[in-house]
């Protein structure tokens, strides 16, 4: 009598679970990271684990974010993958909820709106917001009664979460959205966020309440940006630097213009897109600085250097101003690469994908399978921590990017993959291809657009910050992950980020 069912040689080795559907959902859900890191040990780079009644395959490494992300929509899809969770989100006719070629038209059209034009002109108006935050909330009381060495004290995450809504709307989304920042917007976009579940991800559509209070703050928000664009048309606002008035002029390569409701959903997907992707990444790199009092002063002085006036003020920075500044690059690229805000990405397999054979297959000869009806899943989160890539990969040390001779550079170009293959991905150069091991914005035909205007929107918030204030932990730990929050990223642990203090 067999006791063992022997496993099919052509699949990817499975992942051992105790509990039939839930599979790995808990160990995953709990702290990706160290699950796939575990697996990683114990499977190599490919295997397949149980999320909530789900078959996913994993590929990590270089080469895994190379197989799922540089993969061709034919056999990945990305839209088989998010739909359920998105769709009920954005809305109809956009993003996941279209043929892919159809989404790729709308990526181009988004891509006008973030023009190094647009660009210029939000600079400035992301200092004044900063600014005017600071001398208004209540966190920052210290600050406004001028009460220099006192130490005040805030909570980072709940901060940069104002900071980036404000700023976001005061540029990209345009100024009607940022006027109607009230109460009323902030539910309506929490009853979306809601939305992000993985209860979402399992179930498209319950009776549930949080289901209901998805759908109606849909259909609000869907009515409010709707209303913005018929506004528009009535009015003559032409002149404005925003991504409703770049959409406007859109018209997809069959001649059909852009229908005002898709303009709609395509400006929540944006909102969605930007709000924790950012937020999270400013929160991290204030935790960071203010733990790190060398590299904040490092980031100060580079601000005096380069904008220092006659009169001793600090001047404001233009667009091509905060491209050029080497510290705070590195602060911001590291900051990405050991929290970046999205750690798990999924695509849905449309037809059998055969593994490559340099990917951990089970000999020379015979590949592993992914069959179709199977998810994959790419984590460049763990190739950003793999310590074969990067010397002390949990260390945040901005200078690793900045010393092209350092240490650090060094064992990043003599990084061997799990082969024992040699490969140089050029330091520095390391974010654009789909294999390498640096891709907090993705790679690929799915490759994050927003990525020059969130370097802009932290840049231009973190400067802000550390032009006016002095930043301390205060706790004795470095606050930890915690995966609870959001369904694919990376959020921070509420309770120790009420450490973050500031000094006049
Ligand atoms: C895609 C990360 C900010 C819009 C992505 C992807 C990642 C990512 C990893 C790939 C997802 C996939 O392959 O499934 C980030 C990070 C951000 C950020 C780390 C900030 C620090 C933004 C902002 C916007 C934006 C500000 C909008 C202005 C998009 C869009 C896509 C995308 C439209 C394309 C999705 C697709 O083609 O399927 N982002 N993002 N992101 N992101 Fe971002």
């Amino acid at each position: 009598r067999q006791l063992v069912v022997p496993r099919d040689p052509s699949l990817p080795p499975d992942v051992f679970h105790w509990i039939p559907i839930v599979g790995s959902a808990i160990e995953y859900g709990n702290d990706p990271l160290k699950f796939f890191f575990k697996c990683r040990d114990k499977y190599g780079d490919v295997f397949t684990f149980v999320l909530l009644g789900r078959k996913v395959t994993v590929a990590l490494g270089a080469k895994g974010n190379n197989f799922i992300l540089g993969g061709k929509s034919t056999a990945f899809s990305a839209e088989d993958a998010y739909t359920h969770l998105t769709t009920p989100v954005f809305g109809k006719d956009v993003v996941y909820d279209v043929p892919n070629e159809v989404f790729m038209e709308q990526k181009k059209f988004v891509k006008v709106g973030l023009s190094t034009e647009n660009f210029r002109s939000y600079v400035g108006m992301i200092e004044d917001e900063v600014d005017e935050f600071m001398r208004n909330d209540p966190s920052f009381l210290i600050y406004q009664m001028n009460d220099i060495n006192e130490w005040g004290r805030f909570d980072a995450a709940t901060a940069m979460s104002e900071i980036t809504i404000l700023t976001a709307s005061r540029t990209l989304q345009g100024k009607e959205v940022r006027s109607n920042l009230d109460k009323s917007f902030s539910e309506l976009y929490n009853a979306l966020d809601g939305g992000f579940t993985p209860l979402n991800f399992m179930f498209p559509n319950l009776p549930l309440d949080s289901y209901r209070r998805r759908d109606e703050a849909h259909k609000k928000m869907s009515e409010f940006y709707v209303n913005i664009i018929r506004k528009r048309k009535e009015g003559n606002n032409d002149h404005e630097h925003d991504m409703i008035a770049a959409l406007r002029d859109q018209t997809y390569r069959n001649g059909r213009p852009l229908p005002d409701h898709e303009i709609a959903h395509i400006m929540i997907a944006l909102l969605m897109a930007g709000q924790h992707t950012s937020s999270a990444s400013g929160s991290w790199t204030l935790l960071h600085l203010a733990a790190d009092p060398a590299v904040q002063e490092a980031l100060y002085q580079e601000q005096v250097k380069n904008f220092r006036t006659p009169d001793g003020k600090l001047r404001s920075m233009t667009y091509e101003d905060i491209r050029d500044l080497p510290v705070l690059d590195s602060v911001i690229r590291e900051t990405l690469r050991i929290h970046p805000p999205i750690h798990s990405i999924m695509r849905k397999v449309r037809s059998d994908v055969p593994v490559p054979t340099t990917l951990s297959a089970p000999s020379k000869d015979s590949t592993y399978v992914v069959p179709k009806g199977y998810f994959v899943l790419a984590s460049p989160a763990v190739s950003q921590m793999d310590p074969r890539v990067w010397l002390n990969p949990g260390k945040w040390d901005p200078s690793r990017w900045s010393d092209p001779e350092g240490e650090a550079a060094r064992a990043y170009d003599t990084y061997q993959d799990e082969n024992g293959e040699k490969i140089d991905y050029g330091f520095g150069a390391v974010s654009k291809g789909t294999e390498s091991p640096y891709q907090p914005f993705g790679a690929g035909r799915h490759r994050c657009i927003g990525e020059q205007f969130a370097y802009l929107q932290l840049g231009a918030v973190i400067t802000t910050i550390i032009r006016r204030v002095e930043l301390r932990l205060e706790a004795d730990t470095f606050p930890a992950n915690n995966y609870h929050l959001t369904l694919m990223s990376a959020d921070y642990d509420h309770h120790a980020e009420e450490a973050s203090q500031y000094l006049l």
